[in-house]
């Protein structure tokens, strides 16, 4: 292979940029050359392709963002916007494409693989939804930043007495929240993956008051059952003990200076996804396994979904003592 593409599709995720680096710098280093592609998929179609070489990706590895930017391609998902990016990539002579991004983005290089193209995919998305890898890029700086703005949501809530409700991202994936409420201290957390009366999240808030807790803590995930507000609602009306706030983190979690863990995570799939594609590997995904960077087939990661350990769950509610 003597020429290689590189994308970044989907929703942003710290790390990206450091996954870009190390798939640039590992093919520079075997005598590759580079091709950016700008907007993902959707930059592919309409022929957004730019030189990397291994200076223009210099000081990048602590910046969040990408700076290939993304895009989610509505058009790429089409027949035509398929035969279209295959299009490009021939033009370019691109011989093979590293594609970093979420489960919609390793659907995408599925779709790529098995029109015969040659294909590595990257999991990069602070959901940790993606099947297959312990952890995806990005997730561990959207849990710092995460408990980040719990810690100081603590500070001002105890000061004052009053019951949080913060509402975390990660679309139909709990992870996030489980996660959050283990180490931000929660009372309990609302998660898509159990179900959780509204009843019990006002007792958990109640026993936290008698107990004579200063504050109260519930994390819910964005794909929980309920709203964040139908929860304020319901609890409102209850005689709970604490005024309540809410706040909903939104795309903070998504920007931000990537870890030390996402950094070294990023590098390392970003490395083998390379030594993969040079190596003759094809339709395969990046994965964190154990301590090691294995590849595991594209097929099987977008059948399947990463379970919630709902042990986790179990935990919050044991330590909300
Ligand atoms: O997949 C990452 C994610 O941040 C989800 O957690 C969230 O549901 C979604 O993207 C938000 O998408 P957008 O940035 O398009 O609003």
């Amino acid at each position: 292979m003597r020429c290689i593409g590189v994308m970044t599709s989907g929703g942003d995720a710290p790390g990206m940029n450091a996954c870009i680096r190390a798939v640039v710098r590992t093919a520079a280093y075997h005598g590759v050359r580079v091709l950016g592609i700008r907007r993902g998929f959707q930059g592919l179609i309409e022929g957004e392709i730019v030189e990397l070489r291994p200076r223009d990706v210099g000081g990048i590895i602590q910046r969040g963002g990408t700076i290939l930017q993304t895009a989610r391609s509505k058009e790429f998902m089409t027949e035509e916007g398929q035969r279209k990016a295959l299009r490009r990539l021939n033009q370019h002579g691109i011989e093979g494409l590293v594609v970093i991004g979420g489960d919609g983005s390793m659907r995408g290089a599925l779709a790529l693989h098995q029109r015969g193209f040659p294909v590595v995919g990257v999991p990069a998305s602070i959901d940790n939804d993606i099947w297959g890898t312990n952890m995806s890029i990005g997730v561990d700086t959207a849990l710092n930043t995460i408990i980040d703005a719990i810690d100081r949501l603590r500070d001002t809530a105890s000061s004052i007495g009053r019951a949080f409700l913060v509402e975390t991202m990660g679309r139909d994936c709990g992870y996030l929240a489980l996660i959050a409420g283990v180490i931000g201290g929660a009372e309990m957390v609302l998660i898509p993956e159990r179900e959780t009366r509204l009843e019990e999240v006002a007792r958990a808030v109640m026993d936290a008051y008698e107990r004579g807790k200063t504050h109260a803590l519930i994390v819910i995930a964005e794909g929980a059952p309920y709203r964040t507000t139908e929860v304020a609602k319901f609890l409102e009306s209850h005689p709970i003990g604490f005024d309540v706030r809410i706040t909903i983190l939104g795309h903070i979690q998504r920007g931000g200076s990537p870890t030390a863990f996402d950094r070294l995570l990023a590098t390392r799939m970003g490395v083998k996804a390379v030594e993969a594609l040079l190596g003759g590997e094809r339709g395969v995904m990046t994965a964190l396994q154990g301590r090691d960077i294995v590849t595991i087939p594209l097929e099987e990661v977008v059948q399947r979904r990463r379970e919630a350990n709902l042990a986790y769950y179990d935990m919050v509610l044991m330590l909300a003592r």
